[in-house]
């Protein structure tokens, strides 16, 4: 971590004397961005789920200590055990010190787990079922290896840039196709126990600047109402609706207010608006105030650490108790914060027999310093190399294989006969040269690309690359695993040249080729000169299939429309199973069934100017979202240009029909705002006194590690007595205790209940009308009427994946779409806003955005189209 520290500040350094890649936008106007005051911060424990946990977590704060409490809240420090994250232990009441750890596909840095394709590829599945199931396996692989906390899954960014580094970490640059990914996850992860947390709130969309340096401000995402609720916020909702146990903030600002003690995003919307019941956390050091960030609505600060890392100095710990002591910071604002991450803890049942971290993210070795961070620290046994990988190969392979998406197969050149003679190129289709996992966090590019860089990383813990896998079922395969095209080589007029190309991308605190994080370098192109190594086999092969690994959106321009070049298949990141997952398809074992979770252009001017990548040397970048609604296919719809390849896109190797559409009403829509939400339940209650300033002493003889991070003060009671004095902290405006009403949007997990009425369902029938078996996605996309003002032409709403048909097979959908689904965010009344009856709304469905097959008018016929 001090590693990763001194490298973002070096690359912020090292970026301010770049130049703005093509694509970018620098708005210099001043934004009139503002983001309210909310305060104060929402209790939970009014969802009646959560009710029996909260009871609990109560049970325990009404007898804790103001050090005990500070100490369930507060990170205990950098590299101070074995995880990203840990927060102080009660022992008193059996409460260890939670494990927070990366990544949202698989344990990080550790040994013996499941390396699972990011969320780009589950998101190209389509496939609910793959979704949770996966989602069961990260949460087995984390409780096995003790993580507590799982950091993931992923929905911000959303892919608004497309050349932003970590759009990959998430399931599709389309809001329904995050929350469903992210829902999915979600409740598998939580079946097992693992706590998740969703992140990153909200509008982290590009790597570079997202922190402040000594001369740059993290960015400000400037978001108006509407958009945030429609496009960004959408995934977080449905993730509370999924009871996610755990959100992390952004390091970003919206609204030039920095998320990490920003009161209307979190006590707002988050805690009120969306009744979110779990608990918020920083992202790493991503802290930057102490009264601000609590009185904003934040429950836990990670991993503890405040301006300077790894000094033992942090915001919280003895600074909260401090402020509590004084009176600053309300009782039962701490108490509130307590109870929210005891009662997802005991709501997970990680009081019972939840196992202890037995790994170390920071080391292989067996034994080692218990506490890294500190100078001198107990040495013991660190890593006990628990193998907790089941059979979730099965699931890795299975995801990775239904996510490749066919986007050409002229004259049927896929799938492979097994006596092809093929020759293979391109360093992406084999292995590391230096080795599997030979650089930290995938901090490089080397072999075949399973996926991006940074904390959405887990180690491999074998890799089956494609040309093991190529050369298992066709032993007479030869490869040439070079980034230039071989000098001299004898074609056959038969030969089937298979080419291998990539684009990566990562986190911020590694540059790899240049490019630092985003795709600054690269932009959307093949990296290692890929384009020309595909030009160079088009002059010598008459058949060429292309096979890319890519992080997101890439660019095929010079060569996808050569007359060899026959077929392309997107296999996205596939994670471990790389080889298998990709032979299964070239030889035919499977159809492709995954679709585009992305648009692909023809060039990048084709986006909205707004959404490049902005860099600038001083002071804060203001990034304006003027392209409000309209990011990826919105985009090309709104303004009319032909994608070279629409979202959802995919071929098979055999053809669907759709047919036999019917939409019913299933809740009418009585009106244009949904029906009053419920009361909530009551919140626990404490007594708000302030506790003895004992209660926050160092006890007598207390054994303390250089630099971790305590709850106590030396000196408590002189904190205590100046709680009656006349001098008072300087509270932000709009600053309140007393606590507002519920906001209309309100009243359940996510929002109001009502909101998920199911409005229509629409049935239909997929029939294989080719002649393999294979899979089809029903996509569902909604257009609004006119009547609700300006609004995407399509909507992607819903979607369901067939099982694999045989030729001539038929299966029937239902796909439902909800109230919130057909509405538009009123920011002025602020709730939803549909339209009564759904008069007007059109529903389409189809295997694209461009290749809609149905459209049926509510209230009146479908028909095929
Ligand atoms: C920073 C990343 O942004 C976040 O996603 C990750 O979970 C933390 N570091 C912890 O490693």
């Amino acid at each position: 971590m001090a590693h990763w520290v001194s490298l973002a500040l070096l690359a912020t350094v090292v970026l301010c004397t770049l130049a703005t890649p093509t694509g970018s936008h620098l708005d210099t106007r001043a934004s009139g961005a503002f983001s309210p005051p909310y305060y104060p911060a929402p209790n939970g424990g009014w969802a009646s789920n959560w009710a029996e946990a909260y009871q609990k977590a109560h049970n325990i704060v009404s007898n804790m200590t103001l050090a005990e409490k500070v100490n369930i809240t507060t990170g205990t420090g950098m590299f101070m055990g074995p995880c990203a994250g840990h927060t102080g232990s009660v022992t008193r009441f059996g409460i260890p010190n939670l494990c927070l750890h990366d990544s949202p596909l698989g344990v990080r840095n550790t040994d013996h787990n499941t390396a699972f394709p990011p969320g780009i590829t589950v998101g190209a599945t389509f496939d609910k079922s793959l979704m949770y199931e996966r989602g069961v396996g990260l949460g087995e692989e984390a409780r096995g290896k003790g993580v507590n906390v799982l950091l993931g899954p992923a929905v911000g960014p959303t892919g608004r840039k497309p050349r932003g580094g970590r759009n990959w970490e998430g399931f599709g640059f389309d809001p329904t196709l995050q929350a469903i990914g992210a829902a999915e996850t979600i409740k598998g992860m939580q079946s097992t126990g693992t706590i998740a947390c969703v992140k990153h709130f909200v509008g982290n969309e590009q790597e570079m600047h997202r922190m402040s340096s000594v001369v740059t401000q993290g960015y400000s995402s400037n978001i108006d109402d509407r958009t945030l609720h429609e496009l960004y916020l959408w995934p977080f909702a449905e993730s509370v609706r999924a009871e996610v146990g755990s959100v992390m903030i952004a390091y970003n600002d919206v609204n030039k207010s920095a998320c990490s003690q920003n009161s209307k995003l979190i006590n707002g919307i988050l805690k009120d608006e969306l009744g979110f019941q779990g608990f918020v956390m920083t992202d790493w050091l991503a802290h930057l105030g102490g009264v601000s960030s609590t009185l904003a609505g934040l429950d836990m600060d990670m991993p503890g650490d405040g301006a300077i890392p790894l000094s033992g100095a942090s915001y919280w710990g003895p600074e909260l108790s401090r402020s509590i002591l004084n009176g600053t910071v309300p009782v039962a604002r701490l108490n509130d914060m307590v109870t929210r991450i005891l009662a997802t803890w005991f709501k997970m049942g990680q009081d019972e027999d939840y196992p202890l971290p037995n790994f170390s993210g920071n080391t292989a070795d067996e034994t080692g310093p218990i506490y890294p961070g500190a100078l001198i620290s107990p040495i013991g046994t660190v890593n006990q190399y628990v193998n907790v990988q089941g059979n979730h190969n099965i699931t890795a392979r299975a995801v990775a294989r239904d996510a490749i998406t066919l986007l050409k197969n002229e004259g049927d050149i896929l799938p492979l006969r097994r006596n092809d003679s093929l020759k293979i190129f391109g360093t992406d289709a084999g292995p590391d040269p230096q080795g599997l996992n030979s650089c930290a966090d995938k901090g490089c590019n080397r072999g075949v690309l399973t996926m991006g860089w940074g904390s959405g990383t887990s180690k491999l813990p074998y890799l089956i690359t494609p040309k093991d896998a190529i050369a298992e079922v066709s032993p007479a395969a030869e490869f040439f695993l070079t980034a230039k095209f071989p000098p001299f080589l004898n074609v056959n007029d038969d030969d089937i040249a298979i080419v291998f190309i990539n684009s990566d991308s990562g986190e911020n605190f590694l540059t790899v080729e240049g490019n630092p994080g985003d795709r600054t370098v690269s932009g959307l192109h093949a990296w290692h000169n890929g384009d020309d190594l595909v030009k160079a086999a088009a002059e010598k092969f008459s058949q060429i299939i292309v096979i890319i690994h890519t992080v997101g959106p890439i660019i095929l321009e010079e060569w996808i429309d050569l007359d060899p070049v026959k077929a392309v298949l997107i296999a996205h990141l596939p994670g471990q199973e790389a080889g298998h997952s990709l032979t299964d398809i070239l030889f035919g074992d499977y159809s492709p069934s995954g679709h585009l979770p992305y648009t692909i252009p023809y060039q990048e001017s084709n986006y909205p100017s707004s959404v490049g990548l902005l860099q600038q040397p001083f002071g804060q970048i203001q990034d304006d979202y003027t392209e409000n609604l309209y990011i990826d296919y919105r985009h090309f719809l709104k303004e009319d240009i032909t994608p070279r390849y629409p979202f959802g896109h995919g071929l098979s190797y055999t053809t669907f029909e759709l047919s036999e559409p019917s939409l019913s009403i299933v809740t009418l829509i009585e009106n244009e705002y949904p029906p009053s939400p419920p009361a909530r339940g009551p919140t626990p209650s404490y007594p708000s006194t302030i506790p003895p300033a004992s209660e926050a002493a160092w006890p007598p003889n207390f054994p303390r590690i250089w630099r971790y991070i305590y709850p106590y003060l030396d000196n408590p009671a002189k904190d205590a007595a100046v709680a009656n004095s006349t001098k008072k902290y300087p509270y932000p405006e709009g600053y309140s205790t007393i606590p507002k009403p519920p906001p209309r949007a309100g009243g359940g997990e996510g929002g109001n209940p009502a909101l998920w009425d199911i409005a229509f369902s629409v049935d239909i029938t997929v029939t294989n009308t080719g002649e393999r078996p294979g899979r089809a996605v029903a996509q569902l996309y909604v257009e609004l009427p006119d009547s609700l003002g300006d609004t995407p032409k399509r909507q992607l709403r819903q979607f369901e994946k067939t099982r694999i048909l045989e030729p001539g097979e038929s299966e029937s959908l239902a796909l439902e779409v909800t109230r919130k689904d057909v509405s538009i965010w009123d920011g002025v009344v602020q709730d939803w806003k549909s339209v009564v009856g759904g008069e007007g709304v059109r529903v389409y469905v189809g295997e694209s955005v461009l290749d809609l097959r149905v459209r049926c008018e509510v209230g009146g016929a479908c028909e095929t189209l």
